[in-house]
């Protein structure tokens, strides 16, 4: 089974990047101190799909996701919507920058592929 190795200096403090394992989109998303501090800040009490930012996050800078929205999967735009993360545009998902879903019908976070790090600058997906 094929594994997918990202550089992570390919993707920017503040930015997120599309990359892709098995046919699928994966977003690798660098994150940066404001949003590590307002995730992590959260009251998961209150998620649809209650999970910590810390389980979200193997490092808190890097959130590697499977950009599939878990309604009926379209791939969802980074940067925008109404929690600082993702917005899926087929019917009005809002995901925040730890790829939980925080409004509309979708009904859990992003999946998280199994990935894992390999020294500082890069991260194996699969
Ligand atoms: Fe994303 Fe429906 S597929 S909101």
């Amino acid at each position: 089974q094929a594994a997918t190795e990202i550089n992570l200096n390919e993707v920017p403090e503040g930015l997120n990047k599309t990359f892709e394992w098995r046919g699928k989109p994966i977003f690798v998303r660098h994150r940066t101190q404001k949003e590590i501090d307002r995730e992590r800040a959260v009251d998961v009490s209150q998620l649809r799909d209650p999970q910590h930012d810390s389980v979200r996050a193997q490092r808190p800078e890097w959130l590697v996701l499977i950009g599939v929205c878990t309604h009926l999967g379209c791939v969802p735009i980074a940067g925008q919507g109404d929690f600082g993360g993702y917005f899926c545009p087929c019917h009005g998902s809002h995901y925040d920058a730890a790829g939980r879903i925080r409004k509309g019908p979708a009904p859990r976070n992003l999946d998280l592929p199994p990935y894992s790090f390999k020294g500082d600058d890069v991260v194996v997906v699969g």
